[in-house]
């Protein structure tokens, strides 16, 4: 039997439409901007973000690196929830990259209030201090659980970044989950932005890739850094074609993954020895505590009954549906859960 693989949504392999769209794609060499079929999902992308153009990129990180890269400058500062993917997971890039220094910020469920923006904005008169150039925001946010900023609030933080002259860069590497969780266009969110990059190979199921949105200046700032960092693709229309697949057929589905998530979280949350904060769980992240168990003996003794799960801390688990996984699965996982627990 296959194992039941919540890792993460980047375990999800292609649809069969879109091996299918890969194998027939028209392609060209996308470094010198004619792959007609990477051309059409920049068009298509850029239009669902509401930006002026976008370009392709090899991952999530390199997105939001080059967003780092285009907003701010070597020796400025760039401000970043705390447990921000930018901050925590992305070795350091905008540092060791780009010479941008990251101000980390602690936040309610990721949610920076106004007020905390206007804080840790840096004094410009002030030659001791490094200019504060731009902001990135994470929606969905994974640390804090995959929670959805109301737009309320992001539209409050991004304008409240702007009138302090700040860039604004938006990690959407699950937009879409986020969209679908409000009901809106992802246009809607990525609004509150200057530059957004969002995932094709997560809950999207496309095999690699993610797209960086932006101005026309921004984007052709992008193509140039996408260049140094070593991340122009060539024929990357066999990916772009599983792109086109995915905008069209796998945003409405991950309605099906979060109600997946909700139907885990609340089986998990009765099982003795296990909080999960339900009030958390609004897309197709699921995050919970042991408190009888640590957590990487709880995810080995899971593995071995073909259940994969990710510890995220000593007593902490991250549980994550997605396309390869259906409501069987859930509860199939849920019986392992119970098994490796009592
Ligand atoms: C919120 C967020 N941003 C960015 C990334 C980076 O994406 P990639 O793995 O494609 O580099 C991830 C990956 O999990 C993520 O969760």
């Amino acid at each position: 039997m296959a194992a039941i693989d919540f890792r993460s949504d980047t375990v999800t392999m292609p649809s069969p439409e879109m091996r299918q769209a890969m194998v027939t794609a028209p392609l060209g060499d996308d470094v010198f901007g004619d792959d007609p079929t990477t051309n059409r999902l920049m068009e298509v992308a850029a239009a669902r973000m509401g930006k002026d153009a976008a370009t392709f990129v090899p991952s999530g990180t390199m997105g939001n690196l080059i967003g780092i890269a285009v907003n701010a400058r070597s020796g400025q500062e760039l401000i970043a929830d705390a447990d921000s993917h930018a901050f925590y997971y992305e070795t350091a890039g905008a540092a060791a990259v780009c010479g941008v220094q990251i101000r980390p910020v602690a936040t309610q469920a990721g949610i920076m209030s106004p007020q905390q923006v206007a804080e840790n904005v840096r004094p410009r008169d002030d030659p001791h201090q490094p200019i504060t150039a731009a902001i990135t925001f994470e929606n969905t946010h994974n640390r804090h659980g995959g929670i959805v900023w109301p737009l309320a609030d992001l539209r409050a933080a991004g304008d409240a970044a702007h009138a302090r002259g700040l860039k604004v860069h938006l990690d959407g590497a699950r937009i879409f989950n986020a969209a679908v969780a409000l009901g809106v266009e992802a246009a809607e969110i990525a609004a509150c932005a200057d530059t957004v990059t969002f995932c094709l190979s997560k809950g999207l199921a496309c095999p690699v890739g993610s797209i960086f949105c932006g101005r026309a200046e921004s984007v052709e700032e992008a193509r140039r850094w996408r260049k140094r960092l070593g991340g122009g693709m060539r024929q990357v229309g066999v990916l772009a074609a599983a792109g086109l697949i995915a905008l069209d057929h796998m945003v409405d589905r991950l309605a099906e993954d979060h109600a997946n998530a909700r139907t885990l979280a609340e089986g998990l949350a009765e099982l003795p020895g296990v909080k999960c904060d339900l009030s958390r769980v609004q897309t197709n992240l699921v995050y919970f505590e042991l408190e009888r168990m640590p957590a990487p003996a709880f995810t080995d003794e899971c593995t071995k009954h073909g259940l994969l799960g990710d510890w995220i801390g000593p007593q902490r688990v991250r549980f994550v549906t997605h396309y390869g996984i259906d409501a069987q699965d859930i509860q199939s996982a849920l019986k392992i859960c119970e098994e490796v627990l009592s």
